[in-house]
C-alpha cells in the first residue's frame, strides 16, 4: 500500500467514520427481489468477511470459505458473496427475496492481514404502489367512491380530491397481511345524492415516501331520449396517444365493450354491438334504445396514473315513436271509462225519475225525510237557546 493511498484511506475515514457509524450508508431494495449490499476494503492477504446485525450473523467468510454454521435462521440459503469480486476488494453481499424484516442495519467488518474495515448500510425495503383501484357505488341517497391498493411497504398515506363545495366523508383503514405487506381501502361518501348533469372529478394518490400511484375519475351523468342519436367521448384529458390503452366497459353486461389504443383502430371489436360505431376515444350510437341504460366506463393507464371516466346513460322514454301505442291505449281507456260513466249516469238518473214519480203518490223520499227532519231540529234548538 503506498503512503499516498493510505493517507487518503486514513483521510476518508476520518471525514466519513461519524457519518457512517451514527447512520449507515443508505440502500434501497425492493420486497421479494434480489438486493446488493455494497462492502469495499483494500485488497490483502487472510481475508475475513462478517457480515453482522448488531451480534447475529448473516453471512461469514474466512479460511477461504463461507462458514455458516452461526448464520441466522431468517438468511438461510438467501446470502452470498461475489467469489470473484473478493481480491479485488469487494466484499458486498448478495441478499435474494428479500423480506419486510431484512430492513435493519447491517455492519460489514473485512480483516485482512494489512488492516481492517468497517462499512454500515441502512436498508430500506420498498414494495411500491403499483395500481389503484376504483369503484363506485350508487344507492337512491348515498353515493360512495372507493379506492383500494395492496402489497405495499412501508405504510402508505391516502389523499383524496374532490369538488370542493361538496360535503364527502372520507374514511381509511389500512391493514397488513402475513408479509408486513399494508393493504388500504379508503371510502368517499356523500349522503343526500343529487341527480345532476355536472361534470365531477375525484381523484385517489396512494403513496409512500418512495412510490405513489393515482387514480382519477370523471364522471357524468347523461340523459338521451330513445331513439336519440349518441356520442359518447372519453373525457380524459390529454394522454399520451401511444402508451394510452383504453378499455371501454358498460355496466350492464360487464364485459370489456372495445379495447384499443388511443388514435389507432380498435384492436378487438368481436364483443361491440352492431349499433355502436367506434372511432377513437368515442362512441357513436345513432338510435339509442332502452337496453343502453347503463354506465359506461372508459380507462386508461400510463406511468404511475390511471385514468377512469364513467358516464351514466339515462334513456329516458321516447314520446315520438315508441310510445304511441301506450298513448293510443290509455286514451282508448279512458274514453271507455267516460263512456261507462255516462251510461251509468244517464241510467241512474232516469231510474231516479221513475222512482221520483213513484214518490209523489205516495210518502216523501226516503233520502229527504232524515234532512228535512235534522233541519227542523236545528231550527227548534236554535229557538230554544234563543
Ligand atoms: C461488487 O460486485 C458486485 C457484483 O458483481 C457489483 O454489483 C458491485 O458494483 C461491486 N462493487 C464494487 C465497489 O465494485
Ligand atoms: C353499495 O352500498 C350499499 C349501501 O351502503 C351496500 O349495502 C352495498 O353492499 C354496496 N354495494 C357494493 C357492490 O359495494
Ligand atoms: C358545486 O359547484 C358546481 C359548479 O361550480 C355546481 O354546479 C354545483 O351545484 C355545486 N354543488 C353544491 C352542492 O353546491
Ligand atoms: C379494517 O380492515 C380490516 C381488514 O380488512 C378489518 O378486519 C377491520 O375490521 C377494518 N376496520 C374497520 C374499522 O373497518
Ligand atoms: C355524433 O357523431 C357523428 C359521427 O361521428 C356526427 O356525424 C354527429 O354530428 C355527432 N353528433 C353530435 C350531436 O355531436
Ligand atoms: C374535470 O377534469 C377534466 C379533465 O381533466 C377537465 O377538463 C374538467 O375541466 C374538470 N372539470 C371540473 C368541474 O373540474
Ligand atoms: C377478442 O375478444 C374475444 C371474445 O372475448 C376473445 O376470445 C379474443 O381472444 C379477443 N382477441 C384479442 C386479440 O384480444
Ligand atoms: C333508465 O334508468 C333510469 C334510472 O336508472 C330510469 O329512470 C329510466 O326509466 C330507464 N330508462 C329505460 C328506457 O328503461
Amino acid at each position: 500500500m503506498s503512503a499516498i493511498s493510505a493517507c487518503r484511506y486514513c483521510l476518508f475515514w476520518i471525514l466519513a467514520l461519524p457519518l457512517y457509524t451514527c447512520q449507515g450508508v443508505p440502500v434501497i431494495c425492493f420486497y421479494s427481489k434480489d438486493c446488493i449490499l455494497p462492502c469495499s476494503y483494500n485488497p490483502g492477504t487472510d481475508v475475513v468477511i462478517h457480515w453482522q446485525i448488531g451480534a447475529k450473523v448473516v453471512h461469514s467468510f474466512y479460511n477461504g470459505n463461507d462458514q455458516l454454521k452461526q448464520q441466522e435462521e431468517q438468511y438461510k440459503y438467501r446470502t452470498s458473496l461475489f467469489k470473484d469480486e473478493l481480491q479485488k476488494g469487494n466484499a458486498s453481499l448478495l441478499l435474494r427475496n428479500l423480506q419486510i424484516d431484512d430492513e435493519q442495519s447491517y455492519h460489514c467488518y473485512v480483516g485482512t492481514f494489512e488492516g481492517s474495515y468497517d462499512t454500515y448500510i441502512e436498508l430500506k425495503v420498498a414494495s411500491p404502489v403499483t395500481y389503484v383501484q376504483i369503484e363506485t357505488n350508487e344507492t337512491e341517497n348515498t353515493e360512495e367512491i372507493e379506492c383500494r391498493s395492496s402489497d405495499i411497504y412501508p405504510a402508505p398515506s391516502v389523499t383524496w380530491s374532490y369538488p370542493t363545495n361538496e360535503s364527502y366523508k372520507e374514511f381509511t383503514n389500512s391493514s397488513t397481511d402475513v408479509n408486513k405487506l399494508y393493504s388500504v381501502v379508503s371510502k368517499l361518501t356523500k349522503e343526500g345524492m343529487k341527480k345532476n348533469t355536472n361534470v365531477h372529478n375525484y381523484s385517489c394518490k396512494i403513496k409512500t415516501w418512495q412510490s405513489q400511484w393515482e387514480t382519477t375519475l370523471t364522471r357524468q351523468e347523461q340523459q338521451i331520449e330513445e331513439g336519440q342519436e349518441w356520442n359518447v367521448s372519453c373525457m380524459l384529458p390529454n394522454v399520451g396517444p401511444q402508451n394510452c390503452k383504453l378499455a371501454w366497459k358498460t355496466s350492464n353486461t360487464n364485459t370489456v365493450t372495445a379495447t384499443f389504443e388511443k388514435c389507432k383502430q380498435p384492436s378487438n371489436t368481436s364483443e361491440i354491438p352492431n349499433n355502436i360505431l367506434l372511432k377513437d376515444d368515442h362512441f357513436h350510437v345513432p338510435k339509442v334504445t332502452e337496453t343502453d341504460n347503463g354506465t359506461y366506463t372508459c380507462s386508461c393507464t400510463y406511468g404511475e396514473v390511471t385514468k377512469v371516466c364513467q358516464i351514466k346513460l339515462i334513456v329516458i322514454p321516447g314520446e315520438a315513436n315508441n310510445s304511441t301505442p301506450l298513448i293510443t291505449v290509455v286514451i282508448a281507456v279512458a274514453v271507455v271509462v267516460v263512456v261507462v260513466l255516462l251510461a251509468v249516469v244517464l241510467y241512474c238518473r232516469k231510474k231516479n225519475k221513475k222512482n221520483q214519480s213513484e214518490h209523489k203518490n205516495g210518502a216523501e223520499s226516503y233520502e229527504s225525510t232524515p234532512l228535512k227532519s235534522n233541519s227542523d231540529d236545528q231550527k227548534t234548538n236554535g229557538q230554544k237557546s234563543k
